[in-house]
């Protein structure tokens, strides 16, 4: 199952950088993510930068994280996921990947995070992105899109943050923006990158 999956998605990142997949896993694992997501009581406010640089600017992005635990039953079928995606894009495409990061984050009412690359300051090695979406019944007005644009900032494309669309492009290419969310809104973040931990 999820090898036809992963190769759908390195086709698209070869042939057009982005992918948007919306029923992408079929199975519970979103509802269990949610819960989980809804358990965790830990967020912290986002920053923008890591590390050295972190610094948190609430007029450009005003969601909360948590980084993903995978002693936590559906993080770790997450993260099992990730890894074996992980581990198909190199065999693939010798993108040379060597570890995975990814948190829950949540956008209140009103937040919002502005047009960005991931691979901003000293995230240079952020190759591939990935965003999962867990928000059942959401519905025009209800805002929190993602919108991407290409590498002019010509518009590509808006995605609802539907439960079970998955989001992937390559981190350096494609800017994009979380619309301001018009009720709370849940979904995972995750970066593939060329070196190892640094949180
Ligand atoms: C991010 C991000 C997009 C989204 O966390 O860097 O761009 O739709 N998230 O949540
Ligand atoms: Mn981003």
């Amino acid at each position: 199952m999820s090898k036809k999956l992963y190769k759908k998605i390195t086709d698209e990142l070869v042939n057009s950088g982005y992918i948007i997949i919306p029923h992408a896993m079929h199975n519970s694992l979103q509802s269990q993510l949610l819960t989980e997501a809804k358990e965790t009581t830990n967020y912290k406010k986002a920053s923008i930068a890591r590390a050295v640089n972190k610094q948190i600017d609430s007029e450009k992005r005003r969601d909360s994280i948590r980084w993903l635990d995978r002693d936590d039953g559906a993080q770790s079928e997450f993260l099992n996921f990730t890894d074996g995606l992980g581990k198909y894009l190199n065999r693939e495409l010798f993108i040379g990947i060597q570890y995975f990061e990814s948190h829950f984050a949540i956008y209140e009412e009103g937040d919002f995070y502005e047009t960005h690359l991931d691979d901003f300051k000293d995230s240079k090695n952020r190759v591939v992105t990935i965003v999962y979406y867990l928000n059942e019944n959401w519905v025009n007005g209800d805002g929190g899109e993602l919108v991407v644009y290409d590498e002019k900032n010509n518009f590509l494309a808006k995605v609802a943050p539907h439960a079970d669309t998955m989001v992937i492009f390559l981190s350096d290419i494609f800017p994009h923006e979380v619309l301001k969310a018009n009720k709370i809104r849940y979904s995972v973040a995750g970066w593939f990158r060329l070196d190892g931990s640094v949180s």
